[in-house]
């Protein structure tokens, strides 16, 4: 560790700086996980996400535990709107900001299918984004793409009037695809920021929240072992040629569980944790 790293938010800096620069070494036409990476993908997100699967959340149901019929709240890096659609139902008014255009517009569509005309939408990245402040102020799976997570939280904090909730996975995704991830790439992957420290970053910051962590249901299914190579070949970030489809191919099909037709990962949930404190200035 270095004299830097004794401070959470320069540590957090720095695993976040480190993973993105490796992703841009080995994977450049992905683009920044921050911008363009999500334009291409909202379609895929969107159902890897569907709103079906948010009813099941842990995470909708402690949002929908303090949400009042007469709340606002805001959902920074809302993307196809896994939570601020569900909420909407709940609240008087929702404010979706995210970066990407994409996942704005396949929010926008589910919005007008759903009869929804409570939701505005923001396009920008948090940083940059004026909003007014609301009751609920959260965000979900983003805290890890962004290098300044002090900045980012004490944004957040302060635009929230009566709760602050932060969600992020409890277990690296990269634990699972370790051995995969040696066995292409020969070292191991550079780590990226967990919930400890993010909670590390809080308490830096004065803030100690209240920690929860649930299990996630992975509903994750591949029709064929070619659409699990597609997915894990991304996430492992590999280049596209046919030798290298073919090697994951056979890995793959040693590891994956199921049927044809509903193909999964070994992991029936993987766990998650809910951060959540009431912002200071209001206490
Ligand atoms: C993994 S998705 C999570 C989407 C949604 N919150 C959910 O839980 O399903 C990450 C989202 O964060 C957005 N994002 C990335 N950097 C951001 C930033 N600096 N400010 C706001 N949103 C950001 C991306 O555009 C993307 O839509």
């Amino acid at each position: 560790m270095t004299g830097d790293d004794q401070l959470a938010t320069a540590r957090w800096h720095r695993l976040v700086s480190d993973r993105v620069a490796e992703m841009k070494r080995l994977a450049p036409e992905l683009g920044s996980l921050s911008g363009p990476f999500w334009e291409g993908r909202a379609d895929r997100y969107a159902k890897s996400v569907s709103l079906g699967d948010s009813e099941g959340e842990p995470f909708l149901r402690r949002l929908r535990r303090v949400a009042q019929p007469s709340s606002t709240a805001i959902d920074v890096g809302a993307g196809t709107g896994r939570f601020a659609l569900p909420l909407a139902m709940d609240v008087r008014q929702v404010t979706a900001v995210d970066p990407s255009e994409a996942m704005l517009t396949v929010l926008r569509r589910e919005a007008e299918g759903l009869g929804l005309t409570n939701l505005d939408l923001v396009n920008a990245s948090w940083e940059d984004a004026g909003v007014e402040s609301a009751d609920i102020a959260f965000s979900s799976f983003v805290l890890t793409l962004v290098p300044d997570a002090g900045a980012f939280v004490t944004k957040l904090e302060a635009a929230a009037r009566r709760h602050v909730f932060l969600y992020l996975g409890a277990y690296c995704g990269d634990a699972v695809l370790d051995p995969l991830w040696r066995h292409f790439h020969g070292v191991p992957r550079s780590p990226g920021p967990s919930y400890l420290d993010a909670i590390a970053v809080l308490r830096e910051l004065g803030i100690d929240p209240e920690v929860r962590v649930v299990e996630i249901v992975n509903r994750k299914r591949f029709a064929t072992v070619g659409e699990a190579v597609e997915h894990y070949r991304e996430w492992l970030l590999l280049a596209d040629t046919p030798e290298i489809a073919r090697e994951l191919e056979g890995l793959l099909a040693t590891w994956l569980l199921g049927r044809r037709g509903a193909l999964r990962s070994p992991l029936p949930t993987r766990p998650a944790a809910i951060l959540h404190w009431r912002p200071r200035a209001r206490r």
